[in-house]
């Protein structure tokens, strides 16, 4: 879920309204405002559907001003996605609103002890259960919101960002974290809280992060954190380097769209500043080289899309490192007993900085001894707080849910740690050619968009009937069939596989049928002629039995071509830079077919870019 708080001069109403417009990433089941007006009385909205539902129904009727408010964007977990459900949830009289992302886990003993109370609920959400025991608190201790917020933090088990307002304390919103994010935006005569920078920068760029298990009160003119105990804390200030152009839609027609094209200069902006004399040199890494010295293992733990990066990484790290290493799904990862210890590095990847499984994965690793380091794309993220090291990605804001420039930047990034680790483990001599190739890769994505795009967008839009795309590849090409496959199945909703190209004959291949769309990713013959003919003879396998064959391929691998019904071709690059290139087009692929069916590619049904409970 997004979340908005502020306090100022200024009308809340659009500001919040704006926010949220930013945030929706975060879920789009629902949205609702809040606000406190002139004469101290609060005014409340909120819709079921997305955000410009409310925003059409604020513009038809809009809420009195009001410079105290509070707005929340929904990704429904407890209780369907309708008006009611909606945040925020309001108590004492309707005098108190109340936002909230997580899951309240002890809610139905709460809601027992409420209800034998006599308090009546409007709705099935746990956030009700919060805010009717904030109301309770409240009228119980005399009038004390910040006391009473307290206290009911203390009394919540499970995930929760909370924020809330009184309407007989204007200028005032209160806010908590655990396990779920939360950052302060600080202005000139007002202040802000969000999820994420997203929901202030077009305001501010200064920011404090808040630490877990802390409190916020925010008024125009001043900020305090304390602990749930009560103890003050010092937050830590940031700069926010994002500016608020990059996550507007500017003319194109889609954030996703936009993201593509962005990607050239997302890479770009990864490697900037850790290429010195030829060698890969993370400065964020300085004086941790204890990091990589005295392991026997990495373990790379991530969901989605962030897990195929993860995978690119597996091979790329092994190779330059000479490090045994692999590749978990974040909740499978944490949800057993892994064999880890001080010998492990734990990398985690997310561009959220923010997944609640692979928080919860980071958080064991440390438990149980290991060294942790995350790949992360947002500042004052949790996860980077939460590890012992972290190396940014610098895609700028990714809006749209499916992820393309972030996922682009972590394979650059964990390109990047390859061979930093292989450089401190002594394992890689002379990185000369692999700093060139990274060096050259912008421009080569840059060229696949110019030279594919119209022709993957017309390929989808004669496939727009299609019910089932298969992804073959092989090495580092099998990430990508993989991702290939994600982000058709969650922007065009067709059903589609990505299988190592191997695995084939061992059962998918059954699957196979005249007419069947497969893309293959080709791997360069330079790389490995071996691997080469191994993945042309899976083509041959396959075209056999009828299927039709697009193939992405390198320029000039004339192999292909007698077996191949369509060929995507990309340029020349190593063999570890590939997947970078050959992404591009299986990205243009989805997101043409999503647009041919006439469906939102920025936000599919059912999705949240970021998703913080587990
Ligand atoms: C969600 C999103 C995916 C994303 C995954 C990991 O499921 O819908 O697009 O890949 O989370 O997100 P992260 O922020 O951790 O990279």
């Amino acid at each position: 879920c997004g979340i908005v708080g502020y306090v100022g001069p200024r009308p809340s109403q659009d500001i919040l309204l704006a926010g949220l417009a930013r945030l929706e990433y975060r879920g789009y089941d629902s949205a609702g405002v809040a606000v406190i007006d002139g004469d101290g009385s609060l005014g409340m909205r909120k819709k079921a559907g997305k955000l410009a539902v409310l925003r059409d129904s604020l513009a038809d009727a809009p809420l009195p001003d009001g410079s105290t408010g509070i707005g929340h964007t929904r990704w429904a977990t407890h209780g369907g996605p309708t008006d009611v459900n909606a945040h925020p949830h309001l108590a004492d009289d309707d005098k108190l609103a109340l936002i909230h992302n997580g899951i309240i886990e002890n809610f139905s003993a709460l809601r027992e002890e409420l209800l034998a109370d006599g308090v009546v609920f409007r709705s099935e959400t746990d956030t009700e259960v919060a805010a009717a025991l904030l109301g309770r608190e409240y009228a119980g201790n005399g009038g004390d919101l910040e006391l009473a917020f307290r206290s009911v933090v203390n009394r919540l088990e499970g995930a929760f960002t909370l924020l809330a307002m009184h309407q007989d304390h204007p200028g005032l919103v209160v806010g908590a974290r655990r396990n779920s994010p939360l950052v302060i935006g600080l202005g000139e005569g007002e202040n802000f809280l969000g999820s994420d920078v997203a929901a202030f920068i077009e305001h501010t760029r200064k920011a404090l992060a808040i630490g877990q298990d802390q409190i916020v009160s925010i008024t125009p003119d001043a900020v305090t954190v304390v602990d749930f105990a009560g103890t003050p804390v010092q937050p830590e200030p940031f700069d926010v380097s994002w500016d608020a152009a990059a996550a507007e839609k500017g003319g194109w027609s889609s954030f996703m769209a936009k993201e593509v094209a962005e990607q050239p200069e997302a890479v770009a902006n990864t490697i900037r500043g850790r290429i010195q004399d030829g060698q890969v040199v993370i400065p964020e890494l300085d004086g941790l080289d204890e990091l990589f010295l005295g392991i026997n293992r990495v373990i790379i733990t991530a969901c989605g899309t962030a897990s195929y990066a993860a995978l690119v990484g597996k091979y790329a790290i092994e190779q330059w490192a000479r490090v045994a290493v692999d590749v978990e799904l974040a909740h499978e990862f944490r949800y057993r007993d892994p064999v880890i210890g001080a010998d492990t590095l734990v990398v985690s990847i997310s561009q959220s900085g923010e997944t609640m499984d692979t928080l919860m994965a980071v958080k064991y690793a440390r438990e149980r001894g290991a060294r942790t380091l995350s790949i992360c794309n947002t500042q004052g993220a949790t996860i980077p707080r939460e590890s012992d090291a972290v190396v940014y990605t610098h895609a700028g804001p990714e809006v749209a849910v499916a992820s393309t420039k972030a996922f682009s930047a972590q394979i650059t990034a964990l390109l990047l740690l390859g061979l930093h680790m292989g450089r401190v483990r002594g394992a890689v001599a002379d990185a000369s050619v692999d700093v060139a190739e990274l060096a050259a890769l912008p421009e080569k994505i840059a060229s696949v968009l110019e030279g594919e795009q119209e022709h993957v967008t017309q390929l989808a839009g004669w496939m727009a009937d299609t019910r089932s795309v298969l992804f073959l590849g092989r090495h580092v090409g099998y990430p990508i069939a993989l991702e290939g496959a994600l982000k058709l199945k969650e922007i065009s909703y067709i059903h589609a596989e990505g299988f190592a190209a191997g695995e084939l004959k061992h059962g998918p291949i059954a699957l196979i049928e005249p007419g069947q769309p497969v893309f293959v990713l080709v791997p360069s013959p330079r790389h490995s002629a071996l691997v080469h003919s191994k993945v042309v003879s899976n083509i041959q396998e396959i075209r056999a039995r009828g299927a039709r064959v697009i193939v992405i391929a390198e320029v000039g691998d004339a192999a292909v071509l007698p077996f191949a019904d369509e060929v995507i071709h990309i340029p020349l690059a190593g063999a570890m830079f590939e997947p970078l290139l050959a992404v591009v087009p299986l990205q243009i692929f989805a997101m043409a077919l999503a647009t041919a069916k006439g469906l939102d590619v920025d936000q599919p049904r059912n999705l949240a870019k970021s998703v913080t409970v587990e």
